[in-house]
């Protein structure tokens, strides 16, 4: 029996629970014995009666309970999460000892299963119909899978052994949002109500930002960089984390469109202060895209005379601006309350739709560092998600027939007034 839910563990999710739906025939999920006895029983009793099938489907349930790890899982869903703030992660840091990394992976080992066990029963409560997407339920395998290999490090296990495994789980989920994505893509239009879908996916994906911002700063504390405390950069410069991505922009633009525009950077560019780079990491290129795209597609007739992109910062002791301003025609009235919905996208009618061409596959693949310049609908809702996970806003002011600017608004985390927590 052991044998069978560890081996189901690692597989795909879908056919397993899918099997629920199809004839005994068709099972092939069941344990060796169990499959034998469903044969043995099929052949002599008559598949209409009603208890042979509830004898069935309580086989069924069998595996499939053992395979949701169920009363661990529960258990841990019912513990409360303990977000800490980042001056906590930044001045538990460093000490000479060695101790720091060892009290944190104290509080990953017990944090991570109870953030996950939460995930689970998220999708737990979603629609059937979305549970029985392929691709959802290949996600929501892969965070059982995690669940129980987390659970499996005991208090004597080494702390080596736990980064290990906390490396592979980073790399092993990193394309969870394109699956979902995909996945909700496929089956939101059997679901009426709009919120449930943006409750879910708000939820899901900042709370992923938050266990890979608490797994990629234990793991970088083991790392000798002066400049940094785990993932917290001491001396953030806006300035440089924004000129990173405007590159990265301006090549992906350039080889979709033949050109792309300047980026002016102007404000407090010589403000520095102690940040998270890692989900600017995400938000800027996000950004940084639609402006380029919005003013390459708004002229195309002359795509070598355009007008630049200005990033403006603000800083104070609160919080601090970025803005982008772009002067791509704008966001018209008509979608206006529409771009910040997850999958909107206008992609279908630019004449670059990424979804034509092989670009899907390499997205697929990574995370925003490559791709396609649009496409999924989802860089705005997440870009937003995000910045209010971490007490801040994103806030669009549409000039319909110039432009368009975006403020993305952060809170420091040394400054006045409460601290987000991760
Ligand atoms: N700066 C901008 N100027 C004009 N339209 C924009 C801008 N930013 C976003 N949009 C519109 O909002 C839509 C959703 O943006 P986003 O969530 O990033 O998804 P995607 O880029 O994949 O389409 C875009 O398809 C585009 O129509
Ligand atoms: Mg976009």
């Amino acid at each position: 029996e052991r044998g069978t839910v560890a081996v189901q563990a690692l597989g795909s999710g879908a056919p397993r629970i899918m099997g629920f739906l199809l004839p005994p025939s068709s099972q092939k999920t069941v344990g060796l014995r169990s499959a034998l006895e469903i044969g043995v029983t099929a052949r002599f009793r008559s598949t209409s009666s009603i208890s042979s099938y509830s004898e069935l489907a309580r086989e069924r349930s069998k595996t499939v309970t053992s395979f949701y790890n169920q009363s661990a899982i529960d258990a841990s869903a019912e513990k409360p999460s303990v977000r800490l703030t980042p001056s906590t992660l930044l001045y538990a840091g460093k000490s000479p000892d060695g101790s720091h990394i060892l009290s944190s992976a104290k509080y990953l080992h017990k944090e991570l299963p109870v953030r996950i066990a939460h995930r689970i029963k998220g999708f737990r409560s979603l629609p059937f119909i979305i549970g029985c997407n392929p691709t959802i339920l290949q996600v929501v395998s892969s965070f059982c899978c995690a669940f129980s290999l987390l659970l499996s490090i005991k208090d004597q296990d080494t702390e080596a052994r736990y980064s290990k495994l906390v490396q592979q789980l980073l790399d092993d989920h990193k394309d969870v949002v394109t699956m979902l994505a995909e996945g909700f893509r496929e089956c939101r239009k059997h679901i009426q109500n709009e919120a449930l879908i943006r409750n879910f996916l708000d939820t899901t994906l900042t709370s992923r930002l938050g266990i890979r911002m608490l797994a990629t700063h234990h793991l970088s504390l083991h790392e000798e960089n002066p400049e940094y405390v785990g993932i917290i950069c001491r001396r953030l410069s806006p300035k440089k984390i924004i000129e990173k991505w405007v590159d990265f922009a301006r090549r992906l633009c350039e080889h979709q469109y033949g050109n792309s525009p300047q980026v002016r950077i102007n404000g407090h560019v010589a403000a520095r202060f102690p940040f998270i780079p890692l989900p600017l990491d995400y938000i800027l290129p996000e950004l940084l895209k639609n402006a380029m795209r919005a003013t390459m597609e708004s002229h195309l007739d002359t795509p070598y005379n355009i007008p630049d992109v200005v990033v403006t910062i603000a800083n104070n002791d609160t919080d601090f601006v970025i803005r982008i301003a772009d002067r791509g025609g704008g966001i018209p009235h008509s979608i206006m309350d529409k771009v910040m919905d997850y999958h909107f996208s206008t992609a279908e009618q630019s004449t670059q739709d990424p979804r034509m061409s092989n670009l899907f596959n390499t997205m697929t693949n990574s995370g925003p560092q490559s791709g396609p310049m649009h496409g999924f609908g989802f860089g705005l809702p997440t870009s937003r998600a995000y910045a209010e996970y971490l007490g801040g806003s994103l806030a669009l002011q549409s000039m319909q027939g110039i432009g368009t600017d975006v403020y993305l608004r952060l809170r420091h985390i040394d400054g006045k007034g409460e601290s987000f927590r991760v």
